[in-house]
């Protein structure tokens, strides 16, 4: 069983199109990351999934029941975007108002509320106003109060907004970490290095519509390019490369490093065996592959480069087709 299920997922805010018909499904234990640009419906999908927004039309479903339902609803833990905890709360005092919202025990309080704010690095400051913590200080309790009752499901948006670099990695590590415990991780994110890390499956959400999906390694596919470098001083045989029938090119970026492109059929192994037996040395052999970034830029730009999402008249969309803005 799916832990969310999304069928036709539409949602309109008075003529806005928000979400235009998602269909998306995460299983459970896994890691999965929902990208897009600004305004793409990220969060939207997230409010509807926890019954805070109302869905148009369609169907979501979380861990069995339709989207909002109470029961379900303790089951899962979430981080919200620009959450605003309480300033005049600590950060013990917060979990501890969280604790007794999700029912969990004052014993278990007591025990797990330091060991959850132990997880996220900021046990040390439990008990300083939340008033004065720094950005990143105020997410990680954020993530600490998405898991301090122990959730199925965790849903985080933008987890790692305004964490540093290193806290970035410990945010990851931490999320490995509870997928190993069983514990299935839904987030939002911009930050597609990171997403690359750390998910098993993605979607990218582009003005509503899911315009990708799969997992990291289906998208981030081999490109069919190798780049070979080869010992100080040696001459890459690229006439004879060619006359394999490669095509084959000089990186300007890199001097001394040749790429090499297979057509369909072809594998680099002719190419290797030639290098060597021809008695040159070779000192690199890359697969390329393309970065989850390159994918995401690809898909978005090919749509409508650096713009959010516009609500445009029909002549509009017609003319930025006619420019071929829009593929
Ligand atoms: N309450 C609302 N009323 C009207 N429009 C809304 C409302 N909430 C969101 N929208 C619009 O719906 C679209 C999707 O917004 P959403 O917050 O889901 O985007 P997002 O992908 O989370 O963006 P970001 O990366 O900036 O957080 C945007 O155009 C936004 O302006
Ligand atoms: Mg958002």
């Amino acid at each position: 069983m799916a832990v969310i299920e999304t069928r036709d997922l539409r949602k309109t805010y008075g003529t806005l199109e928000a979400l235009k018909g998602v269909s998306i499904s995460v299983e459970p234990g896994q890691i999965y990351g929902l990208l897009g640009q600004n305004g793409a419906g990220k969060t939207t999908l997230i409010k509807i999934l926890l019954g805070i927004v109302r869905k148009t039309a369609g169907e979501a479903e979380l861990l069995g029941a339709p989207a909002g339902t109470v029961n379900v609803r303790r089951r899962v833990g979430y981080l919200p975007e620009d959450h605003q905890f309480p300033y005049y709360h600590t950060g013990r005092s917060l979990m501890d108002f969280y604790g007794q919202l999700y029912g969990v025990s004052p014993d278990d309080r007591k025990r797990k509320i330091p060991e959850a704010l132990e997880l996220v690095g900021i046990a040390g400051r439990m008990n300083s106003k939340i008033k004065t913590y720094s950005k990143g200080m105020k997410q990680r309790l954020g993530i600490a109060q998405a898991l301090l009752h122990d959730p199925d499901l965790i849903i985080l948006d933008e987890p790692t907004d305004g964490v540093d670099p290193m806290g970035r990695k410990e945010i990851r590590e931490l999320m490995a970490r509870l997928k190993d415990k069983g514990h299935t991780i839904f987030l939002n994110s911009h930050l597609l290095g990171e997403v690359e890390l750390v998910c098993d499956r993605v979607a990218i959400l582009q003005r509503g519509e899911v315009v990708r999906e799969g997992t990291v390694a289906e998208l981030t596919k081999a490109t069919d390019k190798f780049r070979l470098r080869l010992g100080e001083g040696q001459a890459f045989p690229t006439d004879v490369v060619a006359r394999l029938g490669y095509a084959v090119a000089p990186l300007a970026e890199r001097p001394g490093t040749f790429e090499v492109t297979l057509a369909s059929g072809q594998t680099i192994d002719p190419v290797v065996r030639l290098l060597v037996e021809g008695g040159l040395s070779l000192r690199e052999l890359v697969e390329k592959k393309e970065s989850l970034e390159d994918v995401f830029m690809k898909t978005v730009e090919g749509a409508e480069p650096g713009v959010d999402q516009k609500v445009r008249t029909v002549q509009q969309v017609q003319r930025v087709r006619a420019v071929g803005g829009e593929g």
